[in-house]
């Protein structure tokens, strides 16, 4: 039986399962295998090269009569070099089609950084100016059209999503960013809590571009002492600790046995005297540029 799932309201009034599959470098079969497990939010991007593939899964399941379109919330992302506005419908078309799907219920803003058109990876040469009030009022337009159920931003800084509050005539539902108990993202999280904005954490077990900073996630001695006390692993009290923080995780694994235990994090706790060990931990440097 699917495992459970839980869910965090968007300010569209939409639920968003509280646990999502990541899926940049996941393969086909990776990602059947989770759905099958019970993965209903999975998290995609144009730039990870693989929603052809995704679309693919998503279509055999849906046509078995495994799960229904509805039961999914299937997130995608524009990328850099498509920020100019008459790219931005032109890029979900790509996606919808790639995903054989008919409209997103999330598209995000991948980065508030914008590429040239001809480059697909941020070499300093390659950025321009971005226009990101420009880019956003094309996305208001996919959601008005209903292409997209809800748009938000990923990697959006306090500074960057200010800026952006201030103009946007649709709130982002979403800022998708690191997170995890050593990068915490505090005053990030308290700012869209005010807004009514979610937060979604992806590498909620540490980036896997920075392998050390996973091992300092998994191996921290407060992460270890709490799964010790609560007979669980360092990650699912890493995912859990994220969920009773208030934000989406979006963990990923290419094993069937990681994946079952990455959603076993519902029917358990930490329990308050625990969790505020939490705040002892230090916090990494920033890991990622800032833009
Ligand atoms: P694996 O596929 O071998 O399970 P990121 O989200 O930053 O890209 O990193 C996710 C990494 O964490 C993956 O490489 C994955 O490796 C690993 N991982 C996922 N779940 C677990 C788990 N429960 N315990 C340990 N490592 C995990």
């Amino acid at each position: 039986m699917a495992a459970p799932i839980r869910f965090f309201e968007l300010n569209t009034g939409a639920k968003l399962p509280c646990v999502g599959l990541g899926t940049y470098a996941m393969v086909a079969t990776a990602i059947e295998q989770a759905i099958k497990i019970g993965y209903r939010h999975i998290d995609c991007a144009s730039i990870y090269g693989n929603e052809k593939e995704i679309g693919g899964v998503l279509k055999k399941l849906i046509g078995d009569g495994f799960v229904k379109r509805e039961e999914l919330f299937i997130t995608s992302k524009l990328w850099s070099n498509d920020h100019l506005p008459e790219d931005v419908p032109k890029a979900l078309e790509k996606t919808l089609q790639d995903l054989q799907i008919d409209y997103v219920d999330l598209y995000l803003i991948h980065w508030p950084a914008s590429l040239k058109k001809e480059s697909l990876m941020p070499t300093p040469e390659m950025l321009t100016k971005p226009d990101i009030t420009s880019t956003w009022k094309a996305m208001e337009a996919l959601y008005d059209s209903g292409k997209a159920r809800a748009i938000g931003v990923s990697n959006f800084s306090s500074k960057k999503l200010t800026d952006l509050l201030n103009v946007a005539r649709v709130t982002p539902a979403v800022n998708q960013v690191e997170c995890h108990p050593v990068w915490q993202q505090q005053g990030l999280h308290e700012l869209c809590k005010s807004k009514g904005v979610h937060l979604s954490g992806y590498s909620p077990l540490g980036s896997q571009s920075k392998g050390e900073v996973r091992l300092k996630v998994l191996q921290n001695p407060i992460v270890t002492e709490v799964a010790e006390k609560l007979g669980k692993t360092t990650a699912q009290v890493a995912l859990r600790w994220g969920l009773q923080t208030g934000h989406s995780v979006l963990p990923k694994s290419s094993s069937g046995a990681r994946l079952k235990e990455n959603l076993d994090v519902f029917d358990w706790s930490i329990p308050e005297d625990l969790f505020t060990k939490f705040s002892n931990i230090p916090q990494a440097r920033e890991v990622l540029p800032s833009y």
